[in-house]
């Protein structure tokens, strides 16, 4: 292969690269502010324009500069109110960002011979909510116990049976942001997204120590011996007394 070739194509990819938009995660209800890169524009360059647009149709807002004042800014009627721009970083702010506004946004200066690209993929996520976690069933023999459990969190379940070092899952159909594993002898269902988490746990040992008692059936008989012993050093305590008493009232009597 031709080595200018090779040049121009390793370019290419490099340039691919370098402008893949950098992707944001933001919470539900939580503002966002997209940065806009300027370091390619020197202070005092003539700037003609400065545009935020998302998913590459929907204009956000555009600013310039040179305008009068009352006409610099534009935001259209669907962004007024839910974005903030700020006029000397260039910066655009989304206040309370829904679910709605996931995608692209490109942020772009065109100045003097020059043009700045800023480019985000902007993932809104929702705050997720606290999983539950049901136990299906519970096995021991001797010290082995295992547990299995599941846990739900909106549409989404997972099942997972566990010993007390590990937990092991089935495979998932798609992929699930619930996760079961254990630590500490603590079962732990943690349900998240890349910003948020909530969990549940269940106590291994204590739903293996419940499992035990109706196996336990040899401690029982110990109990109802010690009853059965004590009644009858008691009854033998009481003939006892009552045979002396009756005797030395024999005794009395046969002295009147
Ligand atoms: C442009 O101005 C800012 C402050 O206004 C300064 O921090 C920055 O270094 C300047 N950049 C250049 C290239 O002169
Ligand atoms: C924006 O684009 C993303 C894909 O890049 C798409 O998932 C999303 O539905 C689009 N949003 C709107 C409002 O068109
Ligand atoms: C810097 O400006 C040049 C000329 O317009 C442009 O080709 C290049 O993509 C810009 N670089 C960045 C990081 O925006
Ligand atoms: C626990 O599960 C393992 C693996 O499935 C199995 O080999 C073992 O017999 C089970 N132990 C009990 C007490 O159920
Ligand atoms: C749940 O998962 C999140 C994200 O991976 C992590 O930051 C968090 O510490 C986990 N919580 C627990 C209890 O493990």
């Amino acid at each position: 292969m031709d080595p200018k070739w090779t040049l121009s194509l390793l370019a290419a990819i490099l340039h691919t690269v370098a402008s893949a938009p950098e992707s944001v995660f933001a919470l539900e209800g939580n503002s966002v502010t997209l940065i806009m890169r300027h370091d390619n524009i020197s202070n005092g360059t003539h700037i003609y324009d400065v545009t935020w647009v998302f998913n590459q149709s929907c204009d956000v807002v555009k600013y310039y500069p040179h305008y009068n004042k009352r006409r610099q800014l534009r935001i259209p009627d669907p962004y007024k109110g839910r974005i903030h721009f700020d006029r000397t970083t260039f910066s655009l702010e989304l206040i309370n960002p829904q679910k709605k506004d996931s995608g692209l946004y490109k942020g772009e200066i065109n100045a003097d011979g020059r043009k700045a690209v800023s480019e985000y993929r902007l993932n809104v996520l929702e705050q997720v909510t606290a999983p539950v976690l049901i136990v299906e069933s519970v096995s021991s023999s001797g010290d082995l116990c295992n547990v299995t459990v599941t846990c739900r969190a909106g549409d989404l379940s997972l099942t997972s049976t566990c010993d007390i070092s590990t937990c092991t899952q089935e495979e998932q159909a798609a992929p699930s942001s619930l996760t079961i594993f254990i630590k500490d002898g603590v079962i732990i269902c943690n349900h998240s997204n890349p910003l948020s988490w909530h969990h549940a746990t269940v106590e291994l040992e204590t739903l293996c120590q419940k499992q035990e008692i109706p196996l336990g059936d040899e401690q029982t008989p110990i109990w109802i011996y010690i009853t059965v012993a004590s009644g009858l050093v008691l009854l033998v305590l009481i003939g006892g007394v009552l045979f002396f008493r009756m005797h030395s009232k024999n005794q009395v009597l046969t002295v009147t």
